[in-house]
């Protein structure tokens, strides 16, 4: 499918933006192993989360919708999970594969986890790799490639530092450990998004943040209790209109209850180090996980150092950040960010080949880029998605800056985080 996205000069009004993707793979898998009916309120219906929906379902678990992103899940308890009777499809979710992969390690039963073929090229050994050292049965391609067959085990304990500083794996070893007695230490190189830890907390587990340090220990509780949560506005999603508004030569556009939790808040330390009009109104926490409304404004962005430690907390607007850094004053440089490489496509290639097509100045390095900055953008050409709903939406963010405008082509991967990305975009 082709996005045609007009030049424009102003972007302003009142939007909200999708709720976060992240929170609502984990509430949904939370919810059907805790011990009764939790109820989630705002959940994401975007591909990637319903996927996680329908494989809870096809482990046996009723989850109702009652109204538009309001779902009561009926949670089984960690032994209450059945073995499904087919493959189950992760379609284009790392998050699905990896978190699921850890949780079903320790089911007294066979699963298999599959994907589209985005995934099935993604790394999953480093999440075979301490799963089996918990004493996890998985078989998977050669070079660790999905599909995984998993015949869940009983788990020990484990202590390990993370080789890469990654929430999907943190959160795989941790679900995994749910239903060891004994203690899990999981040491991270760098903080990343800590919604597992919150949650798992929240229904209950005992587990304990010290410094570097995740420790879970599940000898006393064996059990999560249910909840209701109400899922905020998806940082990752808000970014790309932040940056259409501060990208703008006009307007300002206040975007409604979105989470800044500081795992997760990266961008806007980016933000403000390249001089954006930004400022955060009416903040709260609700359920554990801080909120903001954003109000930015079109402005001079100037180039800024983006790497070291805040890599891991704005890795998914990596994209939306090179865009920013192409309209920016000076260079912008990109280092660190070797995790780009191994996502839903290589982030640093599809970026530096689709810039490199609209004359945008940008030098490749294996852990980023270098973006010169003050580009001019003639568009009016067909650029790609290369498969990848980030790469497609910041490319749609970039076109409103050209003279000509673009055509994207492969823009239906949108949907597996955004559904409404193309209407509000065009509601500006
Ligand atoms: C996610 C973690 C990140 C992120 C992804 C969602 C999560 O992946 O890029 O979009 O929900 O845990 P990594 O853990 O591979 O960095």
């Amino acid at each position: 499918m082709e996005l045609k996205v007009e030049s424009r000069k102003k972007a302003e009004g009142e939007i909200r933006v999708p709720v976060d993707k992240s929170i609502s793979h984990r509430s949904l898998i939370l919810a059907s192993i805790a011990e009764g009916e939790s109820k989630i309120e705002g959940l994401l219906e975007a591909e990637d989360c319903l996927s996680t929906l329908q494989i809870m379902r096809d482990l046996g678990i009723e989850i109702k919708k009652e109204e538009k992103g309001s779902y009561r899940v009926y949670g089984k308890g960690l032994d209450g999970l059945e073995e499904a009777d087919n493959v189950l499809d992760c379609g284009n979710s790392g998050t699905s594969m990896r978190l699921l992969a850890g949780l079903l390690s320790s089911q007294d039963f066979y699963s298999v986890l599959t994907g589209d073929h985005s995934l099935r090229a993604r790394p999953m050994q480093r999440i075979i790799g301490p799963l089996s050292r918990m004493g996890a049965q998985i078989w998977a391609r050669k070079g660790g490639l999905a599909p995984l067959s998993i015949r869940g085990q009983k788990l020990s304990g484990l202590k390990y530092k993370l080789p890469v500083a990654s929430a999907q794996l943190k959160s795989s070893i941790l679900l995994a450990a749910l239903k060891s007695e004994a203690e899990t230490v999981i040491i991270e190189p760098a903080v990343s998004r800590d919604h597992t830890e919150r949650m798992l907390r929240g229904a209950g587990v005992d587990i304990e943040i010290k410094e570097d340090r995740i420790i879970i220990n599940q000898a006393k509780a064996r059990k999560l209790k249910p909840f209701n949560i109400n899922v905020p506005g998806d940082i990752s999603s808000a970014a790309f209109f932040i940056a259409a508004a501060l990208t703008a030569d006009e307007g300002e556009l206040l975007i409604k209850n979105v989470g800044t939790n500081y795992t997760r808040s990266g961008f806007l330390e980016v933000v403000e180090a390249m001089g954006g009009d930004m400022q955060l109104l009416n903040e709260k926490e609700e359920g554990g996980e801080k909120t903001a409304d954003i109000l930015v404004k079109a402005s001079e962005l100037k180039g800024t150092v983006v790497g070291g430690d805040v890599i891991p907390r704005l890795i998914d607007e990596i994209p939306i950040i090179s865009v920013m850094a192409a309209f920016a004053e000076g260079e912008t440089v990109i280092k660190d960010a070797e995790e780009l490489r191994v996502k839903e496509t290589d982030r640093i290639a599809a970026v530096v080949k689709e810039f490199k097509k609209l004359g945008i100045e940008i030098e490749e390095y294996e852990d980023g880029m270098i973006i010169a900055g003050s580009a001019e953008v003639k568009g009016g050409i067909n650029v790609k998605s290369y498969h990848d709903h980030r790469i497609a939406m910041s490319l749609a963010v970039l076109a409103r800056s050209t003279e000509k405008g673009l055509t994207i082509e492969g823009s239906e991967i949108i949907k597996t985080s955004f559904p409404s990305f193309k209407d509000l975009l065009e509601s500006l």
